[in-house]
């Protein structure tokens, strides 16, 4: 994908960020949120990404078609090397290699703001997700049993990670 830009998101993001967020939600396979966001929900979760903790964007000829941030796993100091990871892709430009370009340059940015590590949490049945992080040298920690419940169903949730050190 030639004509795709990877690049540090702006307020002026949140709309895009928010559009894609809300595909993952419907689509039940990213994560065991199941209400709608709106703009007020992502702008303030905009302002705790603007320090070490960032959001990347994928524009192809101005359009957003992905995200990906670096979120905070724990407030405690201990933590501060680890990341925890969210990426979330348009639609149809899903299984194109946006999610690869932008997980490759965000691992990147991770090392640059001293974490030493990248933790995630998938669906076991999120497909593209997983051969997404495994094909990038994540390993399966272990999967959460009936973690949470999405429309009256319990959910296993798989924990990822990635070690820089
Ligand atoms: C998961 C997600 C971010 C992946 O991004 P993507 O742009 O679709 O992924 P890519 O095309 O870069 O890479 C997918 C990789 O998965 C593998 N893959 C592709 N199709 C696959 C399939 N059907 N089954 C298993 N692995 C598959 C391949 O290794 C592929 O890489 P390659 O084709 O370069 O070898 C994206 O599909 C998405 O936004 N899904 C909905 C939201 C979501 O699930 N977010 C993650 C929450 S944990």
């Amino acid at each position: 994908m030639s004509n795709l830009k990877i690049r540090i998101a702006c307020i002026n993001d949140v709309e895009g960020i928010l559009s894609i967020y809300n595909e993952g939600i419907v689509d039940r396979i990213a994560t065991l949120e199941t209400s709608i966001k709106d703009k007020a929900f992502m702008l303030e979760w905009f302002q705790r990404h603007t320090d070490r903790y960032k959001v990347l964007i994928a524009e192809i000829e101005g359009e957003i078609v992905g995200w990906a941030s670096l979120n905070q796993y724990n407030s405690r100091s201990a933590y501060d090397g680890v990341a925890d990871l969210s990426v979330y892709v348009k639609r149809e430009y899903r299984g194109r290699g946006v999610g690869g370009n932008l997980l490759s340059s965000i691992e990147e940015l991770a090392k640059e703001n001293s974490f030493h590590k990248i933790v995630l949490f998938t669906f076991p049945f999120n497909e593209l997700g997983q051969g997404l992080y495994k094909k990038r040298g994540f390993r399966e920690v272990g999967v959460f049993k009936k973690q949470g419940k999405i429309d009256d169903q319990y959910i296993d949730v798989m924990a990822m990670e990635k070690l820089f050190v």
